[in-house]
């Protein structure tokens, strides 16, 4: 198995992309904090591998919880091989229709998020010279979205702190890359296609936004994600992971 005998710590692990990297890491033989700030989400990630998968509450955008967060698996687990930052929220808003509590908290949980998990996880890296981070940012890192101006700007961030970090680190045997998924067919996006006023016709118009004519899933970007943590992508970093249906390539 790829990561056997890993320690991993995923963020947001209690649904969509988070919950299928959880799994599909614990699969390949890791052992997985799955945090998430819903601790029953988290909870029930872990009841799908109980013996590789343990839950824990934590809210990204607080710097004690985060501490503890990463305090609480060094001293369970005596080490942190892999951190795969996907805690992330959304808007659906342009920019004058934004109002600053909704930037702020957005770049709270998208950026500050990945700036304390980080924080708190290198030092432990560092010392042993081996780590890896795998961020989750967005093709909205990439391209501008209509209606998306806090998201598109968070994850702009998190991909050039991705490319910061990978370099700041390189030579101290720490990995950081990031993955950019297109949609991705998670209950975020039940929920964004939930609140138009005819969510068939949402849901085909962003299954036709993506040149294959569908959603990616999260298994997808789980995929990637555990290419990425494994030694197998041991030559990668600082590296951005499209994984977009052809969304981008047009
Ligand atoms: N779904 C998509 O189309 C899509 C596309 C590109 C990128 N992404 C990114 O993938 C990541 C996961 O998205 P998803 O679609 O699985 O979303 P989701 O809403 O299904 O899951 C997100 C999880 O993050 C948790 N979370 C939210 N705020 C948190 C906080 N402050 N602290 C800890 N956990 C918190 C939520 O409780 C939830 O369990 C996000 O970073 C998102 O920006 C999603």
């Amino acid at each position: 198995m790829e990561l056997h005998d890993r320690i991993a710590v995923v963020t947001g692990a209690g649904s969509g992309i988070g919950q299928a990297i959880a799994e599909r890491f614990a699969q390949a033989g890791a052992t997985v904090v799955a945090a998430d700030l819903d601790p029953a989400a988290a909870e029930a990630t872990a009841s799908r591998a109980p013996d590789r998968i343990v839950p824990h509450q934590v809210d990204v955008r607080e710097e004690s919880s985060v501490r503890a967060l990463m305090t609480v698996t060094l001293d369970r687990f005596g080490r942190i091989d892999i951190l795969v930052n996907n805690a992330g929220i959304g808007t659906t808003k342009d920019l004058v229709e934004t109002d600053l509590e909704e930037w702020e908290n957005v770049f709270a949980v998208n950026v500050r998020g990945v700036f304390l998990c980080c924080k708190y996880a290198l030092p432990s890296m560092l010392e042993r010279r081996s780590g890896v981070i795998v961020n989750i940012g967005s093709v909205a890192g990439l391209i501008g979205i209509p209606k998306r101006a806090a998201y598109c700007a968070s994850k702009g961030a998190v991909v050039t702190l991705t490319k910061q970090i990978a370099i700041a680190y390189v030579r101290h045997g720490i990995r950081c890359n990031c993955i950019c998924p297109g949609t991705v067919d998670s209950p975020w996006v039940e929920r964004l296609v939930a609140q138009e006023p005819d969510p068939v016709a949402a849901r085909r118009a962003l299954e036709a936004r993506q040149p294959m004519g569908r959603l990616v899933k999260p298994e997808e970007v789980a995929a990637a994600a555990l290419y990425l943590a494994s030694d197998e992508a041991a030559a990668v970093t600082g590296s951005v992971f499209v994984i977009d249906g052809g969304w981008l390539a047009q």
